[in-house]
């Protein structure tokens, strides 16, 4: 079984003091008795809060980049042995980088390289955009992505791929979730290419873009998609907390959490 995941990208959003508040609130909502794979991405800067508020917790902490280099004259960046010990995930490739950074598959893929190195487990982020969906590319475009992000790259079975197309992050208007399960198939396909079929079944596929506890649900149950990276909704707490309770209810309706879903 492919554990799902259910993340959190904050982006550039919240103080420390606010980020502390959030995961706060989010710990204790959840509380102990969870299985999906719950991770939290703040800012760079509140990492270190983040941690200390999730003493003893398993809900896990994720960065949402790095510099490929491990250290030396680059003013304001990130390395990966700086994150290697202060969380266990960092987020890679994210659309907006792309969008607004200038970030190539090249670039993600010495990210990956360096992340892997450093042993953290990275969340590969891919998608098109609205254009290239209009006409026709998206099969085109997610596997020129997954090629240069992984090319050379020994691909880890704890590898999380997040599917994002772009024309959905951050403005209400989520894929549906046939569409999705379609890509995440073809995800896998290229992903088997890229190693073998054992891994490939065993590599995490999520949905990302205007993510809700509305939504969420159409997503979670769909057979090869193991979870959601959530932008927007994961600043509020109550809402976060619910899509964990829902994914705890589809992916374990054996044992599904013992209190009643929150509100939001
Ligand atoms: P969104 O962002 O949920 O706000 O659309 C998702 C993401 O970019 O990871």
């Amino acid at each position: 079984m492919r554990f799902p995941i259910i993340a959190g990208n904050w982006k550039m959003n919240t103080t420390v003091t606010e980020a502390v508040e959030l995961v706060d609130k989010v710990r204790k909502g959840i509380g102990a008795g969870f299985s999906v794979e719950i991770i939290v991405c703040p800012p760079f800067i509140s990492l270190t809060a983040v941690k200390e508020a999730l003493k003893g917790s398993a809900i896990k902490l994720g960065a949402q980049n790095l510099y490929f280099e491990e250290k030396g004259a680059y003013t304001g960046e990130v390395s990966p042995l700086m994150l290697a010990g202060l969380c266990e995930v960092v987020i890679i490739g994210h659309s907006e980088r792309r969008q607004y950074f200038g970030e190539t598959g090249e670039i993600a893929n010495k990210k990956i390289g360096a992340a892997l190195k450093a042993g953290l487990k990275p969340i590969l982020c891919i998608g098109e955009k609205l254009e290239d969906n209009e006409a026709g590319r998206m099969s085109e475009v997610v596997t020129e992505q997954l090629q240069s992000s992984l090319a050379g790259i020994a691909v880890p079975a704890d590898l999380v791929v997040a599917y994002e197309p772009i024309w959905a992050i951050g403005t209400g208007r989520a894929a549906h979730g046939k569409q999705v399960n379609e890509t995440a198939a073809l995800i896998r396909g290229v992903l088997a290419e890229l190693s073998n079929q054992e891994t490939a079944q065993g590599i995490r596929i999520l949905y990302g873009g205007s993510v809700t506890a509305e939504n969420i649900a159409e997503f979670l149950e769909q057979s090869e998609m193991d979870g959601a990276l959530v932008g927007g909704a994961s600043l509020k707490a109550d809402q976060f907390i619910n899509m964990v309770e829902q994914a705890e209810y589809i992916y374990f309706p054996n044992n599904p959490p013992t209190k009643d879903l929150i509100p939001w």
